[in-house]
């Protein structure tokens, strides 16, 4: 969660800085700030988004070639001015930002007092810059040397990035269990949370990894040490990312934007990797591992949020398709059970970020216990792509908006792709159903493309259900996921209590709450349960419950007795997820737009989930 941006060169650095933090508000926007090295140290910040900042040091001194940046999302003291980073010591000589959580800062803020330091804020921060100030101060240690030193103290999380007044030529950074990335320009450097705020002015980073500390200097250029004091040789990658990838384009919200992409990123997520005319699907990490997929005792997908929904459709197609048992968990919980895990176990992390900090410990679980961990992930280079065995990129390109959707259909592209590997590997399916799934699975990004052009009808339809303050989403077999991921859809970015249930559930609780005020989003589009969900559509109906249903073009029985209906293109059962919940995003992104909500920015919430 929080985004840190650091910038030493010979550019003006406040205007670099505040513009990688608008694109790092993804990540936090509580408040923002900065800290920049000119006379002496000048640090400006501000509760709320990188626009108060703006405004706040539209007419200040801002002069100043290094500095750190950060925009915040509250965990140790609420979002106020003090509270935001940068934080200083009491000398003033030193800022720092950080993200993570600095587990033992308790402890270390009685001995700092004790040592005669005074605090201004609630944050954990401000004890670790404390810490390095005694440090550096003690021992009359270089900023780097202090920062090492105080880092071998602190129990925790953090990405940090730190300047000193005293020594203007050079900028700090570190890295546990929070993500950090180098920048390398033409005679200056970016510390980033990710690449995004310095990518017009460089694609060569370098990813930092656990217990490392970066020291960039214009005179010594980059120079990294872990904190055992080992010289760590970077690992330098040019990345293939464009910049308009950054950017709304015209769309009002990066979320309608990131829907309207998903022909192209579903298309994505096959290519290369699939081929009807040759009737094969290929994922090169699966082959290399094939033999402990098809002997696999069982698969347990771990993940959160929006992936635990992906995970959940995963399990349907890989049991339905490739009859390996499958377990879905959410990974907050999962590391906390003690699993039974071996050898034989597969562990396969679902995350868009790469970074979800309860993914990650439930995937370092799994290794230790000698499971195969594999990753579907979006972001490249990110801490989860690292730590698996072998994995699967989705290629989505950043998903900047809170709302996961097109991270959603690329991970259940993906998870298709497997179950459909390993159904071939273990015969699993006959030939021809193999190959008619891969023919109408390339039929997907078109028959997506044409759902995208009932834009108009899902937006009337938002107009008329927006005022309800509850809503109940069912669905069936592979539509049960959908429901759940409509549900979350909607409360994350409108503030409207929802539920998903399966189906047929309804009638053991839920369907006390029907009236004429509770909207119900049925996703009908899988033929097995056709007839069944026809009946719980007819029991809503009985107790004047409002339907807005979605269900294949041309079906009759259900559009007859609905309020709302959402037609979509029909396709094999395994693959209806991809389809059916295109309309609930829509939908979510209407209903919020019509509140006045901010769509990208909904409210507690962050992009990337980096703290327990
Ligand atoms: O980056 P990840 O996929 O690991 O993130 C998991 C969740 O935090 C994420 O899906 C979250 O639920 C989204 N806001 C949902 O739209």
């Amino acid at each position: 969660m929080c985004g840190i941006v650091g910038y030493i060169g010979s550019r003006q650095a406040d205007k670099l800085i505040i513009k990688g933090l608008e694109r790092l508000e993804y990540r936090g926007y509580d408040s923002a700030g900065i800290a920049i090295i000119n006379d002496g140290l000048s640090i400006f910040k501000k509760a709320g988004k990188v626009k108060a900042l703006r405004k706040l040091v539209a007419n200040a001194d801002t002069s100043g070639t290094v500095g750190i940046g950060h925009t915040r999302w509250a965990t140790h003291g609420e979002p106020n001015d003090i509270n935001a980073h940068p934080h200083t010591g009491n000398s003033g000589r030193l800022a720092l930002v950080h993200n993570g959580i600095i587990e033992n800062y308790g402890v270390l803020k009685s001995a700092l007092i004790a040592e005669g330091h005074t605090f201004d804020s609630e944050t954990d921060t401000e004890v670790l810059v404390h810490l390095i100030e005694q440090i550096q101060k003690d021992g009359n240690l270089a900023l780097e040397e202090a920062v090492r030193l105080a880092l071998t103290r602190v129990e925790g999380a953090y990405a940090i990035a730190v300047i000193d007044r005293d020594n203007p030529s050079v900028l700090v950074g570190a890295r546990k269990a929070s993500p950090l990335v180098v920048g390398i320009g033409e005679g200056e450097y970016f510390i980033g949370s990710d690449a995004s705020p310095f990518l017009d002015s460089t694609k060569r980073v370098v990813y930092l990894d656990d217990n490392q500390i970066a020291t960039v200097s214009l005179e010594n250029g980059l120079q990294i040490r872990n904190t055992a004091n080992e010289e760590q040789p970077p690992f330098i990658q040019e990345l293939d990312l464009q910049i308009e990838a950054l950017e709304k384009e015209g769309y009002e919200h990066f979320m309608l934007k990131e829907i309207y992409e998903q022909p192209k990123t579903i298309f994505d997520a096959m290519r290369g990797r699939i081929s009807s005319k040759e009737s094969r699907v290929t994922l090169r990490g699966l082959e290399e591992y094939a033999n402990r997929f098809v002997r696999a005792n069982r698969i347990i997908i771990v993940a959160c949020g929006t992936s635990y929904h992906s995970g959940l459709i995963g399990e349907y197609l890989i049991e339905d398709l490739a009859r390996i048992p499958v377990e879905v968990e959410y990974a907050s919980e999962f590391r906390y059970r003690n699993p039974i895990l071996s050898e034989r176990d597969i562990v396969i992390a679902l995350s868009q970020s790469g970074e979800t900090a309860d993914t990650m410990a439930a995937l370092e679980l799994a290794k230790s216990k000698g499971a195969l961990i594999y990753g579907i992930v979006n972001s490249v280079g990110s801490s989860i792509a690292r730590l698996t065995d072998a994995g699967s990129y989705i290629h989505a390109g950043p998903e900047i908006g809170v709302a996961s959707t097109k991270a959603f259909t690329g991970q259940v592209t993906v998870l298709t792709l497997l179950a459909l590997s390993l159904a071939r590997k273990l015969s699993t399916i006959s030939n021809t159903y193999f190959q008619t799934l891969v023919r109408e699975l390339e039929l997907i990004p078109a028959m997506v493309e044409e759902i995208l052009q009932e834009n108009d009808h899902i937006k009337y339809i938002a107009k008329e259900v927006k005022d309800h303050r509850n809503a109940l989403y069912l669905g069936r077999g592979y539509n049960y996921p959908v429901a759940l991921e409509g549900a979350l859809k909607l409360k994350e970015i409108s503030y409207v209590h929802a539920e998903g249930y399966p189906a047929a559930e309804m009638k053991h609780g839920p369907i006390a709450l029907i009236d004429e005020n509770m909207p119900v989003y049925v996703t009908a589009t899988n033929p097995s349960a056709y007839d069944k969900i026809v009946s719980n559509v007819q029991e809503v109906v009985a107790r004047k419950g409002r339907v807005i249903a979605i269900v294949n073009k041309g079906e009759q029985a259900i559009a007859k007795i609905a309020d709302h209906v959402i037609e979509i293109p029909s396709t094999e059962e395994p693959l209806t997820p991809l389809l059916s919940v295109i309309p609930l995003q829509l939908l979510s992104y209407h209903i919020a737009v019509e509140l006045g909500r901010n769509v990208d920015q909904p409210r507690n919430l962050a992009k990337s989930v980096t703290v327990e």
